[in-house]
């Protein structure tokens, strides 16, 4: 955690939290199987449906296993597809050795920082996740209660340690009675968790460094072939890129990890894009595609998963529950699995398009995905995010600047 993720920690008021007993449980939201064409969401690049013709398409990847020939800059790539739903596309050698070496330097130049997530308790408040709402906390709801207050991620031997340090579990029955949390000082639950993720960092939801890097900033020659490369290879206007043209290279070391999250979010958020607003300000991501490059071999683990891939349903509150949304623990468990390997590309579209606009659509959950824990050596990647907002008209205005600071 850093130091200024600490100060949020102890600004958390505390009259608090902990203990004030049984409170409310996140909505239930139910998703069904939403890349079906009956459904009225599309799930390829031909949209017959389309009441009006899109300007953001889709590469189609037909059915899982599906190979095909892309030609980008006079080189013929094989596409391969891994996933319908969502779909997920692979190009393996779509850099060279030497493109993802230099990129690696390019960041280490530039300077690595840590990744920071949003910290999800900034109100101050703490939901403790009873799910079942038998007035007591089981050790995955107490798990649960602190993952979504305060981004840190335990096992159950994290809690019951936990328990026993703090003597918190009176009758030794591995569950917090309702008079068992009200026994308990919250600030001591507190500084305890402080403690312990100072000296765990990879217990947070992510563990990694990162640098960006502009190709507009910098002109490097090679970084440019690159982003032509990216340009041809999704076939979206190209204006869409050229104004928010980073690369986000990250770097994973040993434990490093990102645990399941989307990359984009909810379209029906009522915050602006962020790539409209100046940095600070509350917006959502609105990352329509995400193009993940990976940089070098990793020594071991590393993989890139989606757990949820391919499901009938999701279940926000079920999948938190189960504890796949750790990817120390539960990579392998994962319905996709995908091997980091130098050079390789893979691609999916984190919303749908929507029927009616031809523009973009609700985001889709089933792209669920994070990097699994790195058990040994390093792991570089770099993100390619395709913006675009609901401002269809100020996308794809060459005169509209975003407003980014
Ligand atoms: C990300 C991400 C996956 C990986 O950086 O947003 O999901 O395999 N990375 O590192
Ligand atoms: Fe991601």
């Amino acid at each position: 955690m850093t130091k200024r993720g600490m100060d949020t920690f102890h600004l958390i008021v505390l009259p608090i939290v902990l203990l004030c007993c049984v409170v409310g449980i996140c909505g239930e939201t139910e998703v069904h199987g939403t890349c079906t064409k009956d459904d009225g969401v599309d799930c390829g690049s031909t949209s017959s449906s389309l009441e009006v013709s899109p300007i953001i398409t889709k590469l189609d990847g037909v059915e899982v296993g599906h190979v095909q020939d892309v030609i980008l800059g006079g080189k013929t790539h094989q596409m391969t597809t891994l996933s319908m739903k969502p779909q997920v596309l692979e190009i393996k050698h779509f850099l060279t050795d030497e493109e993802c070496d230099h990129v690696v330097r390019l960041a280490k130049k530039d300077g690595m920082f840590d990744s920071v997530t949003n910290t999800p308790t900034k109100s101050g408040s703490v939901k403790v996740m009873d799910m079942n709402q038998d007035t007591a906390l089981s050790l995955r709801e107490f798990i649960l209660t602190i993952e979504n207050s305060f981004d840190i991620y335990l096992d159950e031997d994290d809690m019951l340690k936990m328990y026993s340090e703090l003597g918190m579990d009176r009758n030794g029955d591995t569950e917090i009675s309702r008079e068992e949390l009200h026994g308990q000082d919250p600030k001591s639950v507190i500084d305890w968790l402080t403690d312990y993720v100072d000296k765990r960092p990879y217990k947070k939801s992510r563990m990694s460094r990162q640098a960006w890097l502009y190709p507009s900033k910098i002109h490097d020659k090679i970084l440019d072939e690159i982003q032509e490369r990216v340009v041809s290879l999704v076939g979206l206007p190209r204006i869409l890129i050229d104004k928010n043209d980073e690369f986000q290279v990250v770097q994973y070391g040993p434990k490093g990890h990102y645990h399941a999250h989307w990359d984009s979010g909810s379209w029906a958020e009522k915050y602006p894009c962020c790539h409209h607003v100046k940095s600070g300000a509350r917006c959502k991501s609105c990352r329509f595609m995400t193009v993940l490059l990976y940089l070098n071999e990793v020594e071991g683990g590393g993989a890139t998963a989606f757990p949820i891939a391919n499901n009938e349903t999701f279940n926000e509150n079920s999948f938190r529950m189960s504890g796949k949304i750790n990817l120390h623990r539960h990579c392998e468990d994962a319905n996709l699995v995908v091997p980091a390997e130098k050079g390789k590309a893979i691609i999916w579209y984190n919303h749908h398009l929507d029927p009616t606009t031809g523009w973009v659509g609700e985001m889709d959950s089933f792209t669920l995905h994070g990097g699994c824990g790195v058990t040994s050596g390093h792991k570089w990647i770099a993100n390619k995010w395709i913006l675009v907002s609901d401002k269809r008209d100020k996308d794809l205005d060459p005169n509209f600047k975003p407003n980014r600071a």
